[in-house]
């Protein structure tokens, strides 16, 4: 797609946070935002990378009443030289038009997606931050626009990229977390939109994390929707078990989001010789194997969180601890590889890494 990307520069920058320790998650937005609309029988037009600012939305646009929505996260990072890169763009605008086709949007080629991304990562170099666990989160977004009441697609689109300075997803960073498995709510049955980004998935999970969050629970491991059985994953992120020496994930059968993350650290693990298993995982064969001590260590994969140890698991009141309370060995020697190509610190034999600078 050959459209041109007009800059608008912000005459009035914002001062970028000095604490680097203290960033947190998507709360210090750059200058700069990318954004280029869509027209039913136009197609995509008017791209352009603004200052960052409030969107005008009809009080009746469709995405305010139907939740016609999608997005995507992904991270630019700054290099011990200096240099800037990005981790697998391609693959997040891949997925942001698988989402488009369920959600009934229309796709933007995923090649101008990135571009789009390297322009505006470009413009706000001054933003990545330096310190290790740091990074600049791109959040792209797909949004239905007009103004019309009728339940049907939309007729008219905005996608737009925004970022933010970041840190830790977690608050207490990599301290493993504690997670309660749901047995109550569902977040996704085969057949909905578990396997789209779409914010409507997020908002329907908002109470059952509440609930657990009550009960001193940091996070909630959803059940399928359909016989309540299964493992599936956790609000932002997949889920791996390490059993028999295994890494053992559910497969990503339509109810599950496809992490890059999972895909990535799937195939690290098996470059490192150990065998990766797609299948079904019932709550029952986890405690099993747990009190039987082939259950060694559980961590969640996902952008935003990168790999997340997992010290206790909780279901119907029976708790499973594991690896001490601390990262295993497993996750642990994942992580070091996986930052270490993110970072630009070790060699890349992949070709995930884009180079922007
Ligand atoms: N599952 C859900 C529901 C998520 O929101 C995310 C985050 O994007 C993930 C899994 C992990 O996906 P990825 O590794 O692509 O970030
Ligand atoms: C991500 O990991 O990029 C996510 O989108 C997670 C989230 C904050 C919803």
């Amino acid at each position: 797609m050959d459209l041109e990307i007009k800059i608008i520069r912000n005459e009035h920058p914002n001062p970028k946070p000095q604490d680097e320790s203290a960033l947190g998650f998507g709360k210090y937005f750059t200058d700069h935002m990318f954004i280029v609309e869509y027209t039913e029988g136009i197609g995509w037009h008017d791209a352009r990378i603004q200052p960052y600012g409030p969107l005008a939305i009809d009080p009746a646009s469709p995405v305010l009443h139907y939740s016609q929505e999608i997005f995507e996260g992904l991270k630019a990072y700054r290099r011990a030289d200096g240099g800037l890169q990005m981790f697998r763009p391609i693959e997040n605008a891949n997925r942001m038009n698988q989402s488009a086709e369920r959600m009934c949007m229309p796709p933007l080629d995923p090649e101008f997606q990135v571009k789009a991304m390297k322009m505006l990562v470009e413009l706000e170099e001054g933003w990545v931050p330096h310190m290790e666990g740091t990074s600049l989160y791109l959040r792209p977004t797909m949004i239905a626009d007009g103004a019309e009441l009728g339940v049907h697609p939309a007729k008219k689109y905005l996608y737009y990229i925004i970022c933010a300075a970041s840190g830790s997803y977690y608050k207490n960073g990599m301290a493993p977390v504690k997670i309660h498995i749901e047995d109550h709510y569902v977040r996704a049955v085969k057949g909905g939109t578990g396997a789209a980004k779409t914010g409507g998935n997020y908002s329907a999970s908002l109470k059952a994390a509440a609930e657990a969050a009550k009960k001193g629970f940091d996070q909630v491991l959803w059940l399928d929707g359909r016989e309540n059985k299964y493992v599936e994953e956790v609000g932002a992120m997949n889920m791996i078990f390490v059993m028999d020496g295994k890494l053992v994930t559910a497969p990503t059968g339509g109810s599950i989001l496809p992490g890059i993350t999972r895909k990535s650290v799937l195939q690290l693990a098996q470059d490192k010789g150990f065998t990766v298993e797609e299948r079904p995982i019932s709550v029952e064969e986890l405690f099993e194997a747990h009190e039987s001590g082939r259950l060694t260590e559980a961590f969640g994969t996902g952008t935003a969180a990168v790999i997340s140890p997992v010290g206790l698991l909780e279901y119907h009141g029976k708790e499973m601890h594991l690896s001490d309370g601390k990262i295993g060995p497993i996750a642990q020697d994942i992580y070091d590889t996986l930052t270490g190509i993110q970072r630009g610190e070790r060699e890349d034999p992949y070709g995930w890494v884009m180079k922007i600078s």
